[in-house]
């Protein structure tokens, strides 16, 4: 067992001797979170952590580090804070428009042909970080699909990290989340806020729902019933093979059968399950729920 300490001495504020991390101290972090998240944070993250970790221990006075992280442990609003602090959460409007249109053009007009007009179409952005994703895919549609009105069409937003998603039920965006926009769309979707931000017009805000959910935990992801379409974008590239295996399971089970699941660009569910068909849409790359699954 490696007992090096750290040479990065903590900068944070409020933080001072005796909060610098042992290597197998941040190791014994790093496990506890990856049981809780599924991510990996790797060595690079080292000196982010222990910063991070430090500032948090000065705040609550929880020091040295065996204390606090007993403190954590027992805590489940201690944990929330540390999983809200570790969680990665860029994200932007329109950040992949190819697979909105890939939305609009095919996977939903295949989706329609099994229901009536007036049914019920879900779908969902998990994770949603900030709320870009599910109010570009209400936005998008609402601007080009043109049987918008016929159906009943449900978004709905999670993530792991309760303080981004408290940010999404605001709907308060700045000039850089917004910058894919069209000036027309953001006219028509946002109003002035007092702070300079734009913020989503109400009846677009309440329309989409918000809820926490651990993409790894079986429970949390069951309990928001069956989806038509799923999008998991940019958060399998933190997880490990096999917390990405759990949350594809996971995920399959969330989906009606023939259901389809958007990735991210540098994501791909052939290497993780065999469970869903690779799609070669004009416009992008899905997978959809085999019917039964092997
Ligand atoms: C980079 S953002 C992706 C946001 C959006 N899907 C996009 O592509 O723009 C990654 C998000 O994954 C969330 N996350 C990490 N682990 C998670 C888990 N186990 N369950 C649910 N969300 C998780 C983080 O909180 C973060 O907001």
């Amino acid at each position: 067992m490696s007992r090096s300490r750290s040479p990065a001495r903590s900068a944070g504020q409020g933080s001072g001797p005796g909060d610098a991390l042992e290597t197998d101290e941040i190791r014994r972090l790093c496990e506890f979170l990856y049981r809780r998240t599924g991510m990996i944070f790797g060595e690079s993250k080292r000196y982010y952590i222990e910063r991070r970790i430090a500032d948090r221990m000065a705040a609550t006075g929880m020091r040295p580090f065996p204390t606090y992280f007993s403190y954590a442990q027992a805590s489940e609003s201690e944990v929330e804070y540390l999983i809200n602090i570790f969680t990665v959460n860029e994200t932007y409007f329109y950040r992949e428009e190819d697979q909105l249109r890939c939305l609009g053009r095919s996977l939903l007009p295949n989706i329609v042909r099994g229901k009536k007009p007036g049914d019920l179409v879900r779908i969902w952005s998990v994770p949603c970080s900030t709320g870009e994703e599910p109010y570009s895919i209400a936005i998008w549609l609402l601007e080009n699909w043109p049987m918008v009105d016929a159906y009943h069409i449900e978004i709905a937003g999670s993530d792991i990290d309760t303080r981004v998603l408290q940010k999404a039920v605001a709907g308060s965006y700045g000039e850089r989340a917004l910058s894919r926009l069209p000036p027309d769309v953001v006219e028509r979707y946002f109003e002035q806020s007092r702070d300079g931000e734009r913020r989503i017009i109400q009846d677009l805000r309440e329309s989409v729902t918000f809820t926490p959910v651990n993409l790894v935990d079986k429970a949390s992801i069951a309990a928001q019933g069956r989806f038509d379409v799923v999008f998991c974008r940019n958060v399998l590239i933190y997880f490990d093979n096999a917390s990405r295996l759990l949350a594809a399971n996971n995920l399959y089970d969330a989906l009606h059968p023939g259901g389809y699941i958007c990735l991210g660009h540098t994501e791909s569910m052939s290497r993780i399950s065999s469970r869903f068909r690779l799609c070669r849409y004009e416009d992008a790359i899905v997978y959809q729920r085999l019917e039964e699954g092997p």
